[in-house]
């Protein structure tokens, strides 16, 4: 019998997570001490990339990548409508616009075969976003970018921890100018909020360190004006406050000791679904393309009609299990419509009907798995 609701994603925290943190928390610097610098690297190595900075989430990670990249009123951005609203938002902060590409259907990546027609003289940067964990055709992708000459931001903010058809890890930046990760609860690893950007450009590199702290210079050395006033600082952009704490990336560190075994234990879970749904005719998962290793953030199943769905998902809820919608297309959210986003992609809005994220987190119990999966044959059996 459950007693706790099996909730679609949560983190999972250990002593030795805890313990970082109140290393931390005793220590003396709270913000602006060595552990950002100590998460950074190892995530920098981890992902096989130079540089990584650290930031305060994803949100803040998409915003700053763009704008290093001087996306500016007026210009656009190319990229999936099937997101979480940040991917798009972060550049009309910048008074960008947004060309939304369909989907292919069976992986709910942008169809790649579509961005070219999608590319204006407005256009600076594609916005690939590996949807669920599952990475995209980077290697197509920069092959267009490369031909319009266009950049590339990744949004990883599922895909830790996932690689390329090739083995190489998401974040290598390989491929791209950057790569945006988040490690919101729910994300491979946690940090409570938090993101990280990874470049193998210094310049790159620079700026975003910069911006993400109010534009100040403190090396005299890059200073534009020469003082002798000690502590003398120069704010020379218009930047934010977009650090991450030191508390932040202790647990960050201690995470991503773990984010191996995470990932393995979601592709174990995946498996598990997989197999229970194989060949059959009223519920399907969403493809994983051969060789791609998929960090499993979601598992999205497909139900036939709009209908259907929505009664699985109360049929769960009342068993105390809770699924998720990733996601309504971004166009379709009333603040695009009043801005004049009057689009409607066929794919993207047929996924959005029929698609359910089933739960799935590295704590998850292989009796749970189960559950959830029983629980679903006895549905589709009524109906
Ligand atoms: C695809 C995608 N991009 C960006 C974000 C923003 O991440 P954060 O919550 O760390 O700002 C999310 C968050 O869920 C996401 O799913």
């Amino acid at each position: 019998m459950l007693t706790n609701n099996i909730s679609y994603g949560k983190q999972s925290i250990d002593d030795s997570d805890i313990d970082a943190v109140i290393e931390t928390l005793k220590s003396d610097r709270l913000t602006q001490g060595s552990k950002v610098d100590e998460f950074e690297e190892s995530l920098a190595k981890y992902c096989g990339a130079k540089y990584a900075v650290a930031v305060s989430s994803a949100t803040a990670g998409l915003h700053l990548a763009y704008q290093v990249l001087g996306l500016s009123a007026h210009d656009e951005i190319i990229t999936s409508p099937i997101t979480f609203a940040a991917t798009t938002n972060a550049a009309l902060y910048l008074g960008a616009e947004v060309k939304f590409v369909d989907i292919v259907s069976r992986t709910v990546l942008m169809d790649n075969d579509k961005i070219e027609e999608n590319i204006s003289s407005k256009t600076k940067i594609i916005v690939p976003v590996h949807f669920a964990g599952l990475a995209s055709d980077m290697v197509e992708i920069s092959r267009i970018a490369t031909k319009h000459n266009l950049k590339i931001v990744e949004d990883a903010a599922h895909a830790l921890g996932a690689r390329y058809y090739n083995g190489k890890k998401v974040g290598c930046c390989d491929y791209s100018d950057m790569t945006v990760f988040s490690f919101h609860p729910v994300k491979s690893i946690t940090t409570g909020e938090g993101g990280a950007i990874t470049t193998n450009s210094k310049d790159l590199y620079d700026k975003l360190k910069l911006l993400r702290s109010h534009g100040i210079v403190r090396d005299s050395a890059d200073h534009k004006y020469k003082s002798s006033v000690p502590y003398y600082h120069e704010m020379q952009y218009l930047g934010y406050n977009y650090r991450m704490t030191d508390i932040q990336a202790a647990l960050g560190i201690s995470q991503l000791k773990r984010l191996d075994k995470f990932v393995k234990r979601r592709n174990l879970i995946s498996n598990f679904y997989r197999i229970n749904f194989l060949d059959n005719s009223k519920i399907c998962a969403l493809e994983n393309l051969d060789g791609r290793y998929n960090a499993y953030h979601l598992f999205v199943m497909l139900l036939d009609d709009k209908e259907k769905r929505n009664k699985l998902i109360s049929f769960l809820e009342s068993k105390k299990i809770s699924t998720q919608i990733h996601y309504m297309p971004v166009y379709k959210h009333p603040y695009y419509i009043d801005k004049g986003y009057n689009i409607s992609l066929a794919n993207a809005e047929d996924y959005y009907e029929r698609c359910v994220s089933l739960p799935i987190y590295p704590a998850m119990e292989e009796f749970e798995a189960k559950l959830v999966t029983e629980y679903i044959k006895e549905f589709i059996n009524l109906y």
